[in-house]
């Protein structure tokens, strides 16, 4: 059944191909609920649920437009109400492939009026990011430069404090950073972390294989002492940098707000996700 998702998802969004294993993973198949619409025993929509969200809904072109999607839409919603939770989250769960509704795959800029008509609200947009490493200059980069900051890559004996750090800036990102396997890059000053951030020379989603080798930085964080000194954009430039010494020909931020911050240091945005929730 799955295998049939992954061939819808794939003519669904060509804007957004993952590897079959990526897909399974991201999606959490074993722990996430899959609800399918069938003709002939022929898969030919599917949603998938987390515990309180959905993380994607797809339905064949040639069956657009009879109610499936909003069907499948709704049977997601009993599912996690009968998880007794009183909200609905697009994207972003325990089971995501996107952190919203993708607002421009396959050239439809409007998906997000289906969930309008579903009954969900939006509430902002976020962005994910690329920047072409061959052109970064970090020397010439028009920032301000911050003072007494040196940066390392993070050991285990840093554990404890940069967890403090995390739950300063982001309560959420505790558990991302007690599981990341990814390096985390330090701003130190005066022998304290000021910042931190996820670096991967691997990484990157939706990378649309094109021989291109990319990077990927997350969770870019400043400890609030240590605010407008100019630490978290020298960190990500400082990130940028040392990707591109480990060969990276793009670096990707994903699923971030500050568009015109990460700007800056030569960012552009790829892709734009629109994020809505719907109360039960
Ligand atoms: C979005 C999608 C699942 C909708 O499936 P569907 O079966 O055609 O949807 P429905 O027939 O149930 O449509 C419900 C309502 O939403 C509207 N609607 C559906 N798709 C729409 C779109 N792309 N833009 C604007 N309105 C749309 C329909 O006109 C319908 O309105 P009505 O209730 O006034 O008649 C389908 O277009 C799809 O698979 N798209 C590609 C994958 C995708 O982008 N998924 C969303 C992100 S996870």
């Amino acid at each position: 059944m799955f295998e049939s998702c992954y061939r819808i998802y794939k003519s669904c969004f060509p804007d957004y191909p993952v590897s079959y294993e990526n897909f399974c993973e991201m999606l959490n198949i074993k722990k996430s609920k899959i609800f399918c619409e069938t003709d002939e025993d022929e898969i030919v929509g599917f949603a998938i649920a987390g515990s309180c969200n959905i993380a994607v809904v797809a339905v064949e072109k040639a069956y657009r437009g009879k109610g499936i999607g909003k069907n499948l839409v709704g049977l997601c919603e009993e599912y996690i109400r009968n998880n007794g939770h009183k909200s609905v989250k697009l994207g972003v769960g325990d089971a995501s492939l996107f952190q919203g509704v993708p607002t421009d795959n396959d050239g439809d800029s409007e998906v997000y009026k289906f969930f309008e008509k579903c009954g969900y609200k939006h509430s902002h947009l976020t962005y994910n990011m690329d920047i072409d490493t061959y052109c970064f200059e970090y020397v010439g980069l028009d920032i301000p430069k911050p003072e007494n900051i040196t940066y390392r890559l993070a050991g285990d004996s840093d554990k404890e404090e940069l967890l403090k750090a995390v739950e300063q800036v982001e309560p959420d990102w505790v558990e991302l950073y007690k599981s990341c396997d990814d390096d985390v890059l330090l701003a130190i000053c005066d022998g304290e972390i000021a910042g931190f951030e996820m670096v991967n020379e691997y990484g990157g989603n939706f990378t649309k294989g094109e021989n291109v080798k990319h990077g990927c930085i997350g969770c870019v964080g400043t400890v609030p002492k240590f605010r407008k000194r100019g630490i978290g954009l020298d960190m990500t430039a400082n990130a940028v940098q040392r990707l591109r010494a480990l060969g990276c020909d793009k670096v990707q931020l994903l699923y971030l707000v500050l568009d015109k911050w990460y700007g800056k240091l030569g960012f552009y945005i790829t892709s734009t996700q629109w994020m809505g929730e719907k109360k039960l």
